[in-house]
């Protein structure tokens, strides 16, 4: 039997039984842990910040709040380890963060913020809100967050997670989806650039698109 053990995890995979399932409310954390474990260009944003939650408050909680049926997770003996998340209109989405998501937050964390650069960083972003160009969305008026804890990295479920999700999004009529990467994270731009996105290099970010079905 083939046995491949992930450094410093007890976790097997493939031999392990990965269920890829819907989220559900009580992932919320789980989600935000995955978030905060994955949130600097692929890597541990945990000793960066001051505020753990705030990397889950602005890139993978709101998504579970207000977009659960596109909110996808990977689970091993009844851990989640990874996710994918999506909005199916990217402008409407970022219009009802506005109107329920952001107005909490930002009571909470006035700006300029506290804690760490990044901390601050993350304050700025949740004032700031998210304005996606509308040549972008017209096109692509989809898009998504995938992140999996280093454990169940490299075994083929990042594309399990991104094949369920574009199903989802065809179903639910999306011609296109984007996403933004951070430059740093080679790996993931790799995994994208292999699953059939394009890639468009930009000042400080790098995009990708992908039309569907
Ligand atoms: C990036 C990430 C989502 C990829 O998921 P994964 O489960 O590790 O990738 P998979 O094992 O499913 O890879 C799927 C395919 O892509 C290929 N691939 C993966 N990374 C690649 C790379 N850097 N370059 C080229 N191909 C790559 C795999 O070989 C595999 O090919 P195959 O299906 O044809 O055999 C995952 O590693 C991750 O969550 N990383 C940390 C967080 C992160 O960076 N998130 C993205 C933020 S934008």
């Amino acid at each position: 039997m083939h046995h491949e053990q992930a450094i410093g995890h007890t976790l097997r995979v493939p031999d392990a039984e990965v269920i890829i399932r819907s989220a559900t409310p009580l992932d919320r954390d789980a989600l935000a842990g995955i978030c905060l474990r994955t949130g600097h260009a692929g890597e541990d944003a945990t000793s960066l910040v001051v505020h753990g939650h705030l990397y889950g408050d602005v890139y993978a909680v709101p998504y579970l709040a207000l977009a659960p049926e596109l909110a996808i997770v990977a689970e091993v003996d009844e851990r989640v380890l990874g996710y994918v998340l999506g909005a199916l209109d990217t402008p409407s989405f970022e219009a009802r963060c506005e109107a329920e998501w952001w107005p909490t937050l930002r009571a909470r964390h006035p700006l300029p913020g506290d804690g760490s650069d990044i901390d601050r960083a993350l304050v700025r972003r949740l004032h700031e809100g998210f304005h996606t160009p509308r040549r972008l969305t017209e096109r692509y008026p989809s898009h998504l967050h995938i992140d999996l804890l280093p454990e169940l990295q490299g075994h083929g479920v990042g594309r399990r997670l991104i094949d369920a999700l574009l199903e989802r999004l065809v179903a639910a009529g999306s011609h296109g989806v984007h996403l933004g990467v951070d430059p740093r994270n080679e790996r993931a731009s790799g995994f994208y650039e292999h699953l059939g996105f394009r890639r468009h290099d930009g000042d400080g970010a790098v995009l990708f698109t992908r039309s569907l079905p």
